[in-house]
């Protein structure tokens, strides 16, 4: 017999059935109050960004302290989101590489308009940015391309990311073929850069800086542009702290 709703443990907890086991976490991390948070928003995420690559050189529970969720929108003002690595980060803003023919980079050229967070659940910290996609200069794509390994190289020349594809096969086949059009020489410029490859970054209006605590009482610090300066330039930016 159908037990019914009511009764079975996760309806009782009120989450879908499954996500009741999940166990509750009590945030206790060091929280974030204005006393100690710098005054650009570029100091306070080099320092919260530098934190987490060193938890993650030093502890498994930080697995890609990069990994960094995008958002976009698409033509019929649907939202999109997907997690890419950040490959650049200073006073301009976050930064990604990707194909410029998928299909974030479409959303992107059609409305610039762009979101992205950095998520460490296990130091109880994020930071989330909202802005404006620019293109990364070409020479600055390069010289990060050709400091991919060869194989992933070869891969941004495979890939006609977003597209359909037959089967696995068909992108075996196809990663074969650029390996036998540019073969291994152990240098850095084996492998050309696509001209559909490149890099997006956030130039951004907002960074909020969110720090979990006990009993769900978080810290939310967030930076909102009043000028035309970038994310080192203190003059630019309103700190206001918000509800958890
Ligand atoms: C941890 C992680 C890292 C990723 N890094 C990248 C990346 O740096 N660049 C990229 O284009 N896609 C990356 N991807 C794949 C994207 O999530 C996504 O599948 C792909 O970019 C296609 O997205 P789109 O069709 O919305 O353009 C990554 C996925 C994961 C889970």
């Amino acid at each position: 017999m159908d037990t019914p709703a009511s009764r079975r443990p996760s309806a009782a907890a009120g989450a879908p059935d499954g996500l009741a086991a999940v166990r509750r976490v009590d945030y206790s991390g060091d929280g974030l109050v204005e006393s100690d948070v710098s005054d650009s928003p570029f100091l306070q995420a080099r320092e919260w960004i530098d934190a987490a690559v060193a938890a993650a050189a030093e502890r498994e529970d930080v697995p890609e302290p990069t990994a960094i969720s995008v958002a976009t929108v698409d033509p019929s003002g649907a939202p999109d989101v997907r997690t890419v690595l950040m490959r650049f980060f200073d006073e301009r803003g976050p930064g990604f590489v990707t194909n410029l023919d998928s299909a974030k980079s479409r959303h992107l050229r059609a409305n610039p308009r762009v979101a992205a967070a950095l998520t460490w659940p296990s130091l109880y910290r994020a930071i989330r940015f909202r802005g404006t996609a620019q293109l990364v200069e070409r020479d600055e794509v390069e010289a990060y391309f050709d400091s991919r390994p060869y194989g992933s190289r070869l891969s941004a020349w495979a890939s006609d990311q977003s597209s359909p594809a037959a089967d696995r096969a068909e992108l075996e086949r196809r990663w074969q073929e650029v390996l036998e059009r540019f073969p291994d020489t152990g240098g850095a410029h084996d492998v050309p850069v696509p001209d559909f490859w490149g890099g997006w970054r956030v130039r951004c209006d907002e960074v909020e800086f969110w720090a979990g605590r006990r009993n769900r009482l978080h810290d939310r610090i967030v930076f909102r542009r009043t000028g035309e300066g970038d994310l080192a330039d203190a003059s630019a930016w309103e700190r206001l702290r918000l509800q958890p």
